[in-house]
């Protein structure tokens, strides 16, 4: 059968902060295309908690916003890049606010909650559940845009580049994507004069994740083998507090329950331990520092959790800021009111990603990325909390804007390669997939977690050259589903973080490593070349 061919002015990959920043400002002027894989809420935006950072107090700065996030990265972040993003922080929210998303507030101001490593109460949200809040106003507004078409259950599979050209002209350039119908199955092909990617993080990679289930690195995968270089790969960020529980595996408890106070306890001694870690900032401290304190006491007395304990607060404050939390634990017999949340580290978030400049573009020509899928250079080597989607935000809108800035020189794409099915044929050991699947985020949760050795990182490098090997004999007999799709992403991102790793020989915010314990005088990225 022919492959379909649906042709827009701009493709978007991903319906989360990014991709509907993205799409709200382009459609001011041409027509987009927003696909997304499930549905338009399936991403981590609509999950996020505690909020987005923006200096909007008088008493703080831009200055210090600016420094509290290159404290937390390590150095590594470019600073020219902080500058960026925080200078434009108050406009954002202030278009949030124009959007609907209704934030709280105290009196006529926004107010502003504290999370790790922030010197000032900074984060503006909505309760407990800012992203669920930000994701339906950005939502609402597109698909009241007649310009903006949202096609949800198509799971992209490649970027059409030069080679698809019927006429391989031997350019990288990019123009669309091929993507699978989730309902029926086709394959067609989504072609544009620019594409963006915001397709999220890879946190499934690991075994134990806050992230959504399509959290399997698809942009960061695709770009990769298209030709685009990716940078700080090795630099997973795990969230201190995620919920312990033997059935409900991914559920994040907020920064903010510390950042009102919250301490973290050892259920063993019943003693707060965070002063042995970081006397000064204790559970404020920055994610990593918190992170790799909790795995230190679980590991040395044995622990299966620690304790976080906000119960010493008025059960009425602790309801009120926490409605969201509040209730999911209730219904699971724990009551935060009264008594402590057994939390463990769990990944979080990808600092690391295909490397952007500050107008969002990429190596490529005619591809453009924004959001968690990205380096930016934001980050550096750790995200300071609530950074995050203010990055969609700003380069969100950034993508947007050089394109339509440069809209004249986008040319229309040309004739494109069917996309051939013609050697596959459905699949008849789905097992492979599901253990192939479990395989990659054990091993990456055993030796490429919070604390590395090169030893354990050769061994997860070995596995992944066994699996590749199966997973693309996969991939070449069997017609593609989304599982099939993300499995191959998924090992695509375990071997760039493994071999990020695996060149930085040094210890720096996220990466920490027995092997090289010290951190160098000169911070550096780790850019993989295609
Ligand atoms: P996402 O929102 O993840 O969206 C990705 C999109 O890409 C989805 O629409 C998905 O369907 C689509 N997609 C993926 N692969 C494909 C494919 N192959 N084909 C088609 N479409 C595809 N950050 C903060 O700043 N503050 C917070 O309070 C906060 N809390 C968080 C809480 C949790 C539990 C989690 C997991 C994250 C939190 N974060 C927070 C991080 C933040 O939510 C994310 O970094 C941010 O939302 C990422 O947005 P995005 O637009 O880049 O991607
Ligand atoms: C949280 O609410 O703790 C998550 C905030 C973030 O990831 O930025």
């Amino acid at each position: 059968m022919a492959t379909a061919r649906h042709d827009y002015d701009v493709l978007i990959i991903g319906s989360g902060a990014a991709g509907l920043t993205a799409a709200l400002t382009l459609a001011q002027r041409l027509h987009v295309l927003v696909l997304a894989k499930g549905p338009l809420t399936g991403g981590s935006t609509a999950w996020a908690q505690g909020g987005i950072a923006a200096v909007l107090d008088a008493g703080d700065t831009f200055e210090d916003h600016i420094r509290d996030t290159m404290v937390a990265g390590a150095g590594l972040n470019k600073r020219e890049t902080v500058e960026f993003v925080i200078e434009r922080a108050p406009a954002a929210i202030a278009r949030l606010v124009e959007l609907g998303v209704p934030f709280n507030t105290e009196g006529a101001s926004l107010h502003l909650t504290r999370e790790g490593g922030h010197s000032h109460r900074r984060i503006v949200h909505v309760a407990d559940a800012t992203g669920q809040a930000v994701q339906a106003a950005l939502l609402k507004a597109a698909e009241a845009n007649p310009n903006i078409t949202l096609l949800p259950g198509r799971s992209c599979i490649e970027l059409i580049t030069g080679r698809n050209e019927e006429r391989y002209c031997g350019s990288g350039r990019v123009w669309g994507a091929y993507a699978l119908d989730e309902a029926s199955g086709e394959v067609g092909a989504y072609t544009a004069r620019a594409t963006i990617l915001a397709a999220g993080g890879a946190g499934r990679v690991y075994q134990f994740s806050t992230a959504p289930r399509g959290a399997t690195g698809d942009g960061i995968a695709m770009a990769w083998r298209a030709g685009a270089r990716v940078a700080n790969m090795e630099m997973m960020q795990f969230h201190p507090t995620c919920l312990y529980h033997l059935e409900v595996k991914n559920f994040l408890v907020t920064e903010a329950v510390r950042g009102e106070g919250g301490r973290l306890i050892n259920p063993r001694t019943g003693k707060r331990f965070m002063a042995f870690y970081d006397r000064e900032r204790m559970e404020l401290a920055p994610r990593d520092v918190v992170a790799r304190a909790i795995d230190s006491e679980i590991k040395r007395f044995g622990l299966d959790y620690v304790h976080l304990d906000i119960s010493h607060l008025p059960a009425a404050f602790v309801r009120e800021h926490f409605p969201t939390i509040h209730a999911k634990l209730l219904g699971l017999g724990i009551d935060m009111t009264a008594g402590p949340i057994p939390v463990v580290p769990a990944q979080h978030y990808t600092c690391g990603g295909i490397v952007i400049d500050l107008a969002g573009r990429t190596d490529l020509p005619g591809l453009y990325a924004a959001g968690e899928c990205t380096e930016s250079g934001l980050h550096g080597a750790n995200r300071l909390a609530s950074n995050s989607l203010l990055e969609c935000f700003v380069f969100g809108e950034a993508a947007a804007r050089d394109i339509l800035a440069r809209w004249d020189r986008f040319e229309a794409p040309p004739a494109i390669r069917e996309w051939d099915e013609s050697r596959v044929t459905d699949s008849d050991e789905e097992v492979v997939i599901k253990q192939n699947w479990t395989e990659i985020r054990r091993f990456m949760w055993n030796y490429v977690g919070i604390v590395r050795t090169t030893k354990r990182l050769e061994r997860a490098a070995h596995r992944i050259t066994m699996l590749h090997a199966e997973i693309e004999d996969y991939y070449g007999h069997f017609r593609v589903t989304t599982d099939l799709i993300e499995l191959r992403n998924l090992l695509q991102c375990a071997d760039l973080i493994v071999q990020s790793a695996l060149r930085r020989h040094e210890s720096r915010g996220l990466h920490y490593t027995l092997d090289y314990p010290h951190t160098d005088s000169v911070a550096r990225d780790t850019v993989l070349v295609p």
